[in-house]
């Protein structure tokens, strides 16, 4: 290395750029299976078809692939990051555990890989202290197809397919955002034509999941409540909650067992008639909207324990929504079904302007929207 450049300097500044994580594999005529862990994985040529890797000089794997003459490419997917640690380690028999089968080379294929590549080694070319390795592919296929496993300033991740990233007890909502993705526009337009917050929620087991964020009307507002997680209780959720199973709806008013339950089943069934469910200004509702914006400017703020009491004692979906009842209205949400009939997730706005007479004209905007929304995945 060049004087001038500071080794630690190099790591960190060249650790910004993030790489996959590939386990390469060989059947050398002699001894076990030859296998380590490449993030300088590179596809290079597709007339001929070329992929390129760095081994270190260091590496006591490589001259083993290199005598082999060929070798595999597996890209290690996200919930394989214990084969990583394993190939990247000296210690221990490096294929202990790991399901494999023969690519036509000979070479292992890693079960459970994303995709491999099947490889003939093809040239060898020194770059200082590493080898440039080039390989002619002979056969290659996607395996899983799952998410690959990132590396990126010396620690692991995963890839977020789209731009939001909001997790649930599954893991990245992958699908829920896909289906997000496909509504964004009716949200934005809707915030929009509201002058209004709108925020698209799912439920995860027991949370309910701010999954995206249209209309701000704090234009210096810098976070949103995308990705935080509030509970899943009544007396709100009913926009998810009116489309449950027997079951299901009564281990969620069981939450609160200081609830009339069949008051709270017939509020429920109301949303159910009415299509939406609408969340009426009370002294928990105010305290709950400065919780939230609280929330918002501390998106890792655990929020569950002081949120809890409060949703209890939120007012939604009185029987009679009388003139004088509407104007205290100050939440409106309705469910977007997915093929099928299932709730894929629920838009709520809140944030618009006073509905004095005008809150059916926002109710009926709101199912404008959704209606539209639920044909858009397929309803
Ligand atoms: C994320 C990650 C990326 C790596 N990338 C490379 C690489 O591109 N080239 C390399 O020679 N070693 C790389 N290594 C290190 C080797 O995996 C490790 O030094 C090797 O497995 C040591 O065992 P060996 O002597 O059997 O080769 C990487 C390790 C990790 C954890």
């Amino acid at each position: 290395m060049s004087p001038s450049i500071d080794s630690q300097q190099f790591r960190e500044v060249l650790g910004q750029y993030p790489t996959g994580v590939c386990v390469v594999t060989a059947a050398p005529e002699e001894g076990p299976a030859a296998g380590f862990v490449v993030g300088s994985f590179t596809s290079v040529s597709l007339d001929p078809p070329l992929v390129a890797f760095f081994p270190d000089k260091k590496s006591t794997s490589w001259p083993r692939i290199a005598a082999a003459g060929h070798f595999c490419v597996n890209i290690l997917s996200a919930d394989q990051e214990h084969l990583c640690r394993q190939f990247a380690s000296r210690a221990g028999d490096k294929f202990a555990g790991v399901e494999t089968r023969a690519a036509s080379t000979g070479a292992p294929i890693v079960g459970g890989a994303v995709a491999w590549i099947d490889c003939e080694l093809d040239s060898v070319t020194e770059a200082g202290d590493h080898y440039i390795v080039l390989g002619r592919v002979r056969e290659l296929q996607v395996e899983t197809g799952a998410l690959p496993l990132l590396f990126f300033q010396g620690g692991y991740g995963r890839f977020a397919p789209l731009s939001l990233a909001a997790t649930g007890a599954r893991g990245t909502l992958t699908d829920e955002l896909r289906e997000l993705d496909l509504i964004r526009g009716e949200m934005e337009a809707l915030a929009g034509d509201l002058s209004s917050r709108c925020v698209a929620t799912v439920v995860d087991d027991e949370d309910l999941i701010v999954l995206a964020n249209a209309g701000s009307p704090d234009a210096s507002a810098r976070a949103t409540l995308v990705g935080v997680h509030l509970p899943f209780a009544p007396s709100y959720g009913s926009a998810f909650a009116a489309w449950f199973d027997d079951e299901r709806l009564d281990a969620f008013i069981r939450q609160v067992p200081a609830l009339d339950r069949e008051e709270e089943r017939l509020r429920i069934a109301r949303v159910r008639e009415r299509g939406y469910s609408v969340g009426l200004i009370n002294g928990a509702q105010r305290e709950f909207a400065s919780a939230l914006s609280q929330l918002e400017q501390d998106p890792h703020a655990r929020a569950q324990g002081t949120l809890k009491p409060l949703v209890e004692q939120l007012h939604y979906d009185p029987a009679d929504l009388t003139t004088k009842t509407k104007t205290d209205i100050r939440v409106i949400a309705a469910p977007v079904f997915r093929k099928g009939g299932e709730v894929a997730l629920v838009l709520t706005v809140y944030g618009f302007p006073k509905p004095n007479g005008v809150v059916d004209d926002y109710v009926a905007r709101l199912l404008e929207a959704t209606g539209r929304a639920s044909r858009l995945l397929g309803f």
